[in-house]
């Protein structure tokens, strides 16, 4: 797609997504939406933009902390008037075709609703928790004490920091994507419009070692109002990462005590964050929803598998299914453990026979294979193999990504 045509893309995209024009003074197309133009596709009828959808290249950190490039598909979007005539197929389909030109092993996306993509061969591989505590009822069980000191800084100088500290954060958090500086720009300093409708200033608190070393951030906003003379005021953490569990305890102490707020929102965390083990009393942080985040399209599953390590050591054939993209579909022998694998194309009998939607589900370890055999998406054609897939795809602490795209 060429530079001129952004504009009738973020309109065509805004449109499907039933949002206002950008209003005058907000027009100009930002980094963030003139990234991967080359990888950016439209679907036109009469000189319109009916239907949009593009391409991010990002890195994914699977188990044993490789980086796995990935395309990270996003602005899915057809306008209202030409929707179920195909568009968002023929799309889909040219993704997968692009991607697998680029040798990216698999695509992932986030998804505006959960029963779009799974007939596209997606498989939801990370899940996310809304989560909302009561900050006048938050004793935690021990005091948190790191030796180093909280720092409040402006957006110029979170600007340099945070994206240092998040990278360093995430070799050690499969599931999690690379930001190019275009994403943290647009994305997390200067929001995109209508984004902070509901939400008040932003803050950037940065957590330095004893040694002066960055070494953990909390993003937040503080919105809310007065009520009978009392402040009834939300702290909304919007982003938080830490090289250490007790930094990030201290940045959850940090925001549970700021003077005037009576309630910390955050609305993704992990499904296996300690917070709630950090708490005296666990039943004051509640859930409002935890949800599907990233979604895994495999693409090749003898690069994909043979990139991640694995909790045990084993030896599986898997026979995947696909009707999309019927060059994966076949049988595939894995050997693996915790030094290193491999993974090659096999005529073998299958230990295990399941979609390609399954095998990205369980690719980094977000659910286990026998979870999905007792939903009847997995077939266990050898007794005791998905026993031994369980053990082998096992990560700790759950895949989560916490990056919006
Ligand atoms: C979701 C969307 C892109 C679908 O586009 P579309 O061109 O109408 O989709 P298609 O005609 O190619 O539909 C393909 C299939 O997906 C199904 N489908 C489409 N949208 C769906 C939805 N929201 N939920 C469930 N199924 C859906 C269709 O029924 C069709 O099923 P079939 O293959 O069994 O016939 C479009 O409805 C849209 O823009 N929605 C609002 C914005 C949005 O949510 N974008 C997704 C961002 S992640």
């Amino acid at each position: 797609m060429a530079a001129e045509e952004v504009l009738a893309l973020v309109e065509a995209d805004r449109r499907a997504f039933h949002a206002a024009p950008r209003p005058e003074g907000r027009r100009d197309p930002n980094g963030w939406d003139l990234a991967e133009l080359d990888r950016t596709l439209a679907a036109v009828e009469d000189g319109e933009m009916v239907g949009v959808g593009r391409i991010y290249s990002f890195d994914l950190v699977v188990p044993g902390g490789a980086r796995v490039p990935v395309g990270g598909v996003s602005w899915i979007g057809v306008i209202p008037t030409h929707r179920r005539r195909g568009i968002l197929s023929a799309i889909m389909r040219r993704q997968i075709a692009d991607a697998t030109e680029r040798g990216e092993p698999m695509l992932v996306l986030t998804a505006s609703e959960g029963g779009i993509y799974r007939r596209y061969g997606y498989g939801v591989a990370t899940w996310s928790t809304a989560v909302s505590l009561d900050a006048t009822r938050s004793e935690f069980l021990r005091e948190v004490e790191t030796g180093g000191r909280l720092r409040l800084v402006d957006e110029a100088e979170a600007a340099e920091k945070l994206p240092m500290i998040y990278e360093g954060a995430r070799v050690q958090q499969v599931g999690s994507l690379s930001r190019p500086d275009e994403w943290w720009a647009c994305e997390l300093f200067d929001l995109p419009i209508d984004a902070n409708a509901d939400s008040g200033a932003r803050f950037y608190v940065l957590h330095e070692s004893a040694t002066g070393e960055p070494d953990g951030y909390v993003a937040y906003a503080v919105d809310g109002t007065w009520q009978h003379g009392n402040p009834q005021k939300a702290a909304r953490v919007r982003d938080m990462a830490a090289l250490d569990p007790g930094v990030r305890a201290r940045l959850w102490r940090y925001v549970c005590d700021l003077d005037l707020v009576t309630r910390v929102e955050s609305f993704t965390t992990p499904v296996d964050d300690p917070l709630r083990w950090l708490l005296v009393d666990s039943r004051q942080l509640s859930r409002s929803c935890t949800n599907d985040w990233l979604w895994v399209r495999l693409l090749d599953v003898s690069a994909a598998l043979a990139a991640r390590r694995y909790a045990a050591e084993g030896r599986l054939t898997f026979e995947v299914v696909d009707h999309l993209h019927t060059d994966l579909a076949g049988r595939y022998l894995l050997e693996g453990g915790p030094e290193g694998a491999a993974c090659v194309r096999t005529d073998r009998d299958p230990d295990l026979v399941l979609g390609v939607q399954e095998l990205g589900a369980a690719y980094l370890g977000g659910v286990g294979f026998s979870t999905l055999a007792r939903a009847g998406l997995v077939d266990e054609a050898t007794p005791g193999s998905l026993a031994l897939a369980d053990l082998m795809f096992a990560s700790s602490p759950l895949p989560y990504c916490g990056t919006w795209f």
